[in-house]
């Protein structure tokens, strides 16, 4: 099924299907996306989100996906680790092999916020303000403050345009002895217009039945479509995905949100970049799209991730 209003009649539908009655925000010149919107490139900005989104044109952008820092209260380091073979190394791998290890590179941001909601809030409405009628939110949190998103969202967007809270389940990392483990994030989905949206339910990609002899051949062969779980596995530490910058989350993640919630060609937008991800997955699958951070080391992670890829203009560093 293929809700998808893309034609000159949208803004009749608007009227029907519109989650709020103040969404017909000014539709001011601004003059950075209008240079921006205008392109056929893809774009990554350094700087503050704020400042950026306020340049932006009204209802230009058919998807927002974003994953801010989460208010761990820490700042979000990843230090690269080289291992070589050598036999006075420190380490000793599968079969009793020695290993030298050897510190590289780190990366950081900051997490630690005296009022993060006093944070998200402007920059989500902005959000909002920019996405286009047919377009739709994606907020990656966690169980820290989802909760409050949420109540926020629900204000910015209306209840009713509030369509899923997408659980991102692994299984990495420690494990605390007084409660359970949290192993899960948590991803907000809204629509602008709850009646008219992108949403390919066909190219969602399929997943194995867990129990596939009660489905028949032909159904287990095809699998089934994603629930709103989705278990996948974080970016193995230095595997071929990873890039070495904190909190890089997994490609197959942002692919599927992708797909589903835009189209070919059309414009996807992260303002919490970080390491590029939201911006591989939309180039691999013919999205433009445009990143923004304000880390300088997301840049130049960014730099070396999109090297090769034509039509992606760096902007402010
Ligand atoms: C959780 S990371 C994003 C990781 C990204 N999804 C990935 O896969 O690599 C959050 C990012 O938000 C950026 N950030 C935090 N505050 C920002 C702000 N006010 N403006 C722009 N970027 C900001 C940080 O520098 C960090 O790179």
């Amino acid at each position: 099924m293929k809700l998808l209003v893309r034609d000159a009649g949208w803004r009749g539908l608007l009227m029907v299907g519109m989650c709020r009655s103040n969404r017909l925000a000014h539709a001011a010149a601004r003059p950075y996306t209008t240079a921006v919107m205008n392109a056929l490139s893809s774009h990554v900005h350094f700087g503050d989100n704020l400042a950026f989104l306020r340049g932006m044109a009204s209802a230009s952008v058919d998807l927002v996906y974003v994953d801010p820092p989460f208010n761990t209260g820490k700042v979000q380091r990843k230090t690269r680790m080289k291992t070589s073979s050598d036999e006075k190394g420190d380490r000793t791998g599968f079969g009793g092999r020695r290993y030298a290890t050897e510190i590289g590179a780190s990366t950081e941001y900051s997490d630690i916020f005296d009022d993060y909601m006093a944070f998200l809030e402007p920059r989500l409405r902005e959000a909002y303000r920019v996405l286009k009628p047919t377009g739709a939110l994606y907020l990656h949190l966690d169980y820290r403050e989802v909760h409050y998103a949420k109540v926020l969202l629900d204000k910015v967007f209306g209840r009713e345009c509030f369509q899923n809270e997408i659980i991102w389940a692994y299984d990495y990392g420690g494990r605390p002895k007084n409660r359970w483990p949290a192993k899960h994030d948590n991803i907000l989905y809204y629509v602008k217009d709850h009646a008219h949206f992108t949403f390919n339910r066909e190219d969602i990609d399929r997943i194995p039945y867990m129990a596939p002899g009660l489905v028949g051949p032909e159904k287990a062969a095809r699998g089934k479509l994603p629930t709103d779980t989705w278990w996948q596995t974080i970016v193995p530490p230095g595997g071929r995905e990873s890039t070495g910058y904190a909190t890089q989350k997994p490609l197959p993640i942002l692919r599927r949100i992708i797909t589903a919630s835009s189209n070919p060609g059309e414009l996807v937008l992260d303002f919490f970049a970080g390491s590029g991800t939201t911006g591989v997955a939309a180039a691999e699958l013919g999205r433009r799209f445009l990143l923004v951070d304000e880390n300088p080391q997301a840049i130049e992670v960014m730099r070396k991730r999109f090297e090769g890829l034509p039509d992606v203009i760096f902007v402010g560093q």
